[in-house]
This record gives C-alpha cells, structure tokens and sequence, in this order.
C-alpha cells in the first residue's frame, strides 16, 4: 500500500511516503524550493518523493492531509466572529487566507495530482504530532505528549500509544488543551515582544535565556492560570493573537514587561536593557519549562508507563525536554528528528496506515536521512570546471585529511548520504569546525552565518565517550540522538570546548552511534586521535536565511560564497584556492554590509 503524507499552508510543508508500511523517503519543501520555511503546496516535495519511488499519483492507495482544514477553518472564523469588533481589521485577512487554501484542501490535491476525491483523507492536526513520535520510537508502549502553537482546536494533547501483540497499532488522546490557550503561543507571543520571528525564531529565545536570570516569574505566571485539573489557561487581556494577525501581545502586557524590542535595534547583553529582555526570556523559558514538567509528571503517573514520546513544535525546546527527562519520572524521552509540521507529513501517512487501514506495525528506521542524496560526481565536475583543487580519496585517506583539516581549525563542508528531514543538520549535511576556540565559533559567525553571538553551536560526540565530556544523564543519550535536549558540558572540558559550550556551561548535544552516521563517526574517532578530544562543533550547511544545502551544487556554491575552507561528498574532497577564499571573503563583506543597510 503506497500513502502520501502532507503537511502545507501554515510553515515548513513537506511530503512523506509509506510503502507497506515502511517510511521510505520525506523531504521539506524549503528543501528544494530553496525558500525557507516554504509554506506552500509541497509540489517538489511530492515529486521528489514519487520519482524517489518511481511511482505515479496513479499508484497512491491514500493521500493524507495532516490537519482537518474545515475544522481550522471553524477556529478561525469563530474566533474572529467572538472577538469582533476588535478584530474587523484582520477578519478579511484571515478569511481570504483561510479560503484562498486552507479550506480546500481537497480540491487542490485533487486538482495538482489528478487525484480521485475519495482517495483524500484527512487526520487530526495534533494526532499526526502524535503518530510522527510514537510510530517512529523504537519502544512498545508510551505515554504521548503532543505541545505546539495551535492545530485546528487543540494546542496540547496527552495520551498513549500501544504496539500490540497482534501487530496493531493504537493512539489515544485522551485529553486535549484548546487555543487560545497554548504554551506554544505563549513562546511564541515573547518571542514576537524581543523582536525575533514568531514560528521561526523561538530557539534564540532559548539561547538568551542562559543570559538572564527568571527575576520576571511572577509577572510571566500573571499571563497564564493554572487549573485544578492540570491544564492552563491563558488571560486573554495579555494577548492579541485572537484577534490581530498584526501584534501578539497587547497594552497591558506592555505594561507589566515594559518596551517591546524592535526587530532591528541592537541586543546589547551588556547594558540594562539588553538584560531586561534576557530575563524576560529566561523567565517565559523557566513558566514554560515548570508547566510541562507538571503535565509530563502528572501524565507518567497516570499511565505509568516508562517513556515519553514527545511532539510537536514546543518538542524542539531541548532545555525543557532535559528537565522534563530529569524530573517528570519518565525513564526515556522520545522526541522525533522532526517534532513540528514538517513531521506531520509523515505522522499523517504512518496514522493512516495504521490507525484507518488497520494495516501491521512495522518498525520505522530509527535514523533522520530520508532525502535526497548528494552525487559526489557532480561536486567533482562542477569543482574541476571552476578551477578548484579536487581530489579522489579512499575514506582513510579522506578521514585522515579531513581530520588534520579540522586539527588546523580549518571549517569543513560535509556532505554525506541523504539529506535529514527535520531542522537539524545531524551529520549529513553539516558544517563541522574544531570545538576548542572561540575564535572558530566567531569566525562561524562573522563569515557563515551572521548571526547573534548569544546563539551557542552544538557539539557533536561518538556515544562511547559522550560521558567523559557531558553530563548526559541516564536516558538522555536518547533525547541527544536527534539533538533535542540540552545537557550540561563536564566543568573541567568548558574550556577545551569553549566553541560549543553556552554561557551556562550547557550544550546541544548530539550523541552519535555509529550505525546512524559511520563516516561522521569514524572521523570523530580519528580527530580525537589526533587532538585528545573526539568532539566536533557540528552547524548546519547553509548560510544566513537560506535552507540547509540539498544537493551538490548548492553545496558547492555556499563553499564558494563563504567562509569554509574544505568541501567533502562521498570520497570527493575540494580545497579551496587562494583566490576563491579572497572571493569568498569580499563575498561575505558585500553581504554583511548588504544586511546591514537591510
Ligand atoms: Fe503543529
């Protein structure tokens, strides 16, 4: 049975594809449309995964929408209705936005793949968060935590999933969370008041927060009440994103925070006001951080069970998954490579699968690389035309290198495989450097990815020896696979890892088994050799705003407009020439400046 899985119309689309139950291939649409967080009809990424499986709409048994769009629909159209007047101004935008897509969902996946209507179907938003963490989690049985922004009602849900004897699979959500009371948007609503992007830039929240201290509890647990039973209710009279597209927060929050931060002012970490907003969000981050604590304790003594799978957007908050794993009970806490919408497309066609086919559970690999996959020979061609130095090695002799490159504090390109599905680079497509220095994290910054200094990199660590570096407690090794927790850096290697250890002493770190990325392993092993410390800073392959690199052109020509000294894919290594890192750098000076005057 072929299901297609789809996730479109909010942020980050993607398409998924179920083979007689098998995940086969799933790839965000920003990942070949090169438009970040690409929100439209994933049209490439439904290509790319039939052609990936040489198949015609024609064969699909069941393509699946990811979200109920009339019941958003319903949502929004109710919310504008209750809020009126005040929301005059952004009904129109909101209907002509709902009605323009959403709603009609059917009508254009019928119209863009010559679909037969019935062969349509539809999930619950929060159930596809659902099956996206449990139906991928090597583990039988597990309470379910879904957390995220809103879907079409629900904004958290708790339940659990079984795999049972008989090879069929359950999901139940027992208890739902309803917008406008969301954590997601209440992340979200400070994310907007320091001056970051809402759906984008709520992990900067989570980086600042390490600058500052929680003196602003009280006043963030004004925003949000606590029930009797467990759940939480936002007061409306904070917050304005029931009724405004425009601003999230209102006059009164203002008045309890203070000035909100424009987009383009400068953070300044060491003046007064600059600490004002780290506070306020290591404030929202500490609210934030406690209620889920609370919901993942109450929901492990209710089920009893040993693990947590854990989905949706707020999923992605690494400090909160660590104290929920440390303090909620649970043993094991699982957190898919892709926990936000872009995972629903495959949450959706898996809960077809199992849920409304009733077809036999089958184990999901348990890795992220289900893109495309890069094509050594291309970077060859293109490399040798431009005149650049490329060589053809056998992976010793590219391990070998490419492990005294990183020694020599050289940035490397490193492209392997297929490419992941989910936000983070995991060892496929990333940019690795040595961890020592702050000079290499600077110079990651200032020439690569133009960035705040505030955001701390991620280290990566063979899982053998990730205890001799991190304090990575007894079931994290399982939340850092995917590198969604965040573990404190062993005090007496802070500053022998001073490019990947954060202002608290914290990092991001990804444990690596070798089944999962062997090339990236084995190198690890051999710079570890060679310097004493097997750990990389691990980024992701792209450059400031732009996807992470896809295929090996792009690859190819983010190494030429940057700051990376050496580009590997497969066995082929490209050093770049003297004159092309002069480019690279006027390169990188144009643009500063470029986003500077933006
Ligand atoms: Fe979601």
């Amino acid at each position: 049975m072929n299901i297609l899985g789809i996730s479109a119309h909010y942020h980050d689309s993607a398409a998924a594809l179920v083979v007689d139950g098998v995940l086969v291939c799933a790839v965000q649409e920003e990942r070949l449309s090169r438009r970040k967080n690409d929100a439209a009809f994933p049209v490439k990424a439904i290509g790319w995964c039939l052609d990936h499986e040489h198949i015609e709409p024609g064969d699909l048994d069941a393509v699946v929408f990811y979200e109920r769009s009339m019941l958003k629909f319903e949502r929004i159209l109710t919310c504008a209705l209750r809020a009126f007047p005040r929301s005059w101004r952004s009904f129109p935008h909101a209907i002509k936005n709902t009605l323009g897509e959403k709603a009609w969902v059917r009508g254009i996946i019928s119209a863009h793949m010559d679909m037969p209507r019935d062969r349509i179907l539809f999930t619950d938003h929060h159930a596809s968060h659902a099956a996206a963490a449990f139906l991928t989690a090597p583990t039988r049985r597990a309470a379910i935590l879904t957390a995220d922004g809103v879907g079409e009602w629900a904004t958290l849900t708790t339940g659990k999933g079984e795999r049972r004897p008989d090879g069929r699979a359950d999901i139940t959500l027992r208890r739902e969370i309803r917008f406008p009371h969301s954590l997601g948007m209440l992340y979200s609503t400070f994310t907007a008041y320091l001056g970051f992007t809402v759906n984008e830039d709520e992990y900067k929240v989570m980086g600042l927060a390490a600058y500052g201290r929680p003196t602003l509890v009280e006043r963030v647990r004004k925003l949000i009440r606590r029930l009797p039973d467990g759940s939480f209710a936002l007061v409306p009279e904070f917050f304005e994103f029931q009724t405004t597209a425009e601003c999230s927060y209102s006059s009164k929050f203002l008045d309890l925070f203070g000035p909100a931060r424009h987009r383009y002012d400068p953070l300044d970490l060491e003046s007064p006001e600059g600490l004002r907003f780290a506070d306020c969000a290591a404030s929202v981050q500490r609210v934030v951080e406690d209620i889920l604590v609370d919901i993942a304790s109450r929901l492990h003594r209710e089920t009893g069970l040993p693990d947590l799978c854990f989905g949706g957007g707020v999923a992605l908050n690494g400090v909160a998954n660590a104290r929920i794993l440390a303090e909620s009970g649970f043993e094991r806490v699982f957190v898919p490579p892709a926990p936000g919408d872009a995972g629903c497309a495959l949450g959706a066609a898996l809960y077809a699968d199992r849920i409304y086919f009733h077809n036999p559970d089958r184990e999901i690999p348990d890795h992220p690389f289900w893109g495309p996959a890069v094509d050594a020979g291309v970077l060859a061609r293109a490399a040798h035309e431009d005149g650049q130095a490329v060589e053809e090695c056998d992976d010793a002799r590219l391990i070998g290198r490419i492990a005294g490159d990183l020694a020599a504090d050289r940035l490397v390109g490193w492209m392997d495989g297929a490419c992941e599905f989910g936000p983070r680079a995991l060892g496929h497509r990333s940019i690795l450097a040595a961890p020592h220095g702050i000079a290499v994290r600077d110079r990651l910054n200032r020439d690569i990815k133009r960035r705040e200094e505030f955001r701390p990199f991620a280290p990566v660590v063979p899982i053998e020896v990730a205890d001799r570096f991190f304090d990575v407690p007894r079931g994290g090794a399982r939340l850092a696979r995917y590198m969604s927790g965040v573990f404190p850096v062993r005090r007496e290697w802070r500053s022998r890892l001073a490019a990947v250890t954060h202002v608290d002493g914290s990092a991001r770190v990804q444990v690596l088994e070798r089944e999962m990325a062997p090339r990236l392993h084995t190198l690890l092993e051999e710079y570890g050799r060679r310097t004493g410390v097997p750990v990389l800073l691990n980024t992701s392959f792209n450059v400031a705003g732009e996807p992470i690199v896809t295929d090996a052109l792009e690859g190819y020509t983010t190494f030429r407009r940057c700051g990376i000294d050496v580009l590997v894919a497969g066995r082929t290594v490209v050093t770049k020439r003297a004159a092309a890192l002069k480019e690279a750098e006027e390169w990188s000076s144009n643009s500063e400046a470029a986003s500077t005057v933006g």
